[in-house]
């Protein structure tokens, strides 16, 4: 059941399909073994999982089936991604599935309702200035918060699988800063929710990642291609 409250604004390419997103972010990052691990640190048996933001759901293909699943996206495409017939050709049977087409910032449910698991992937460095916030309400609601963050996002330090994903990026890095806003706008990171203006003053690198996880009492940090994986809990 996706539940609907507000819609996004001008999207990229790669925000307008699931597909579309699956296929680049499994060229650019190691997406099996992330959301494998990410599972795997959520554990097994019954346990409510609130997954902010879902997105195409990914994670859900590594979950156990005693898990209550809650996913928040604002992006409709992607919540559409996760319907009956990609659950069934996935094998993918957990005990609840409830998706919310909301802001990650105004889930109504935050008060009172009491997760086991928080899971935030790839989500900080598109809320910048706001992601301590992100972080801060998730203490609030939950024992467990699992943070998956990439550590360089600018596309001349990508360390993409593909090769021809990393062709682009090795000419992406002779772009001006106006082009690449333009490239940014119509076929990256633009998720019509975040500026790029604020989006791109996150510039965490792999140290400052690991500080900032560790100043905010996150630990057991983790290593998977160009991102880490960071656990807190109560
Ligand atoms: C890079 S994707 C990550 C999705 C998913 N967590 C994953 O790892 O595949 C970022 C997602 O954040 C969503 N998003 C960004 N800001 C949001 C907000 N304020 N409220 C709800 N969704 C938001 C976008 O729609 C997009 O699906």
């Amino acid at each position: 059941m996706v539940v609907k409250t507000r819609s996004t604004g001008f999207r990229s390419l790669m925000y307008r399909s699931g597909w579309l997103y699956n296929a680049i972010t499994r060229r650019l990052y190691d997406q099996d073994t992330k959301f494998y691990t990410i599972a795997t640190l959520i554990g097994k048996g019954p346990k409510k999982v609130l997954d902010m933001p879902c997105g195409t759901g990914y994670l859900m293909r590594f979950l156990h089936p005693a898990i209550e699943y809650e996913g928040v996206d604002l992006n409709h495409r992607f919540l559409k991604r996760i319907r009956k017939k990609e659950l069934k050709k996935r094998n993918i049977k957990l005990r609840k599935i409830i998706l919310h087409q909301k802001d990650i910032f105004e889930f109504q449910n935050y008060e009172g309702n009491i997760k086991d698991v928080i899971v935030l992937c790839d989500i900080l460095h598109h809320i910048f200035p706001r992601h301590v916030d992100l972080i801060n309400i998730a203490k609030k609601i939950s024992q467990k918060i699992i943070i998956c963050e990439p550590y360089v996002i600018k596309p001349r330090e990508i360390s993409a699988r593909d090769r021809l994903l990393k062709f682009v990026i090795f000419f992406g890095k002779y772009l001006p800063k106006t082009l690449y806003k333009i490239v940014d706008f119509l076929f990256l990171d633009n998720d019509g929710i975040n500026t790029y203006h604020l989006r791109s003053k996150w510039n965490l690198d792999e140290s400052g990642l690991k500080e900032f996880f560790e100043t905010m009492g996150f630990n057991n940090t983790r290593r998977i291609l160009d991102e880490y994986i960071a656990i807190w809990e109560s």
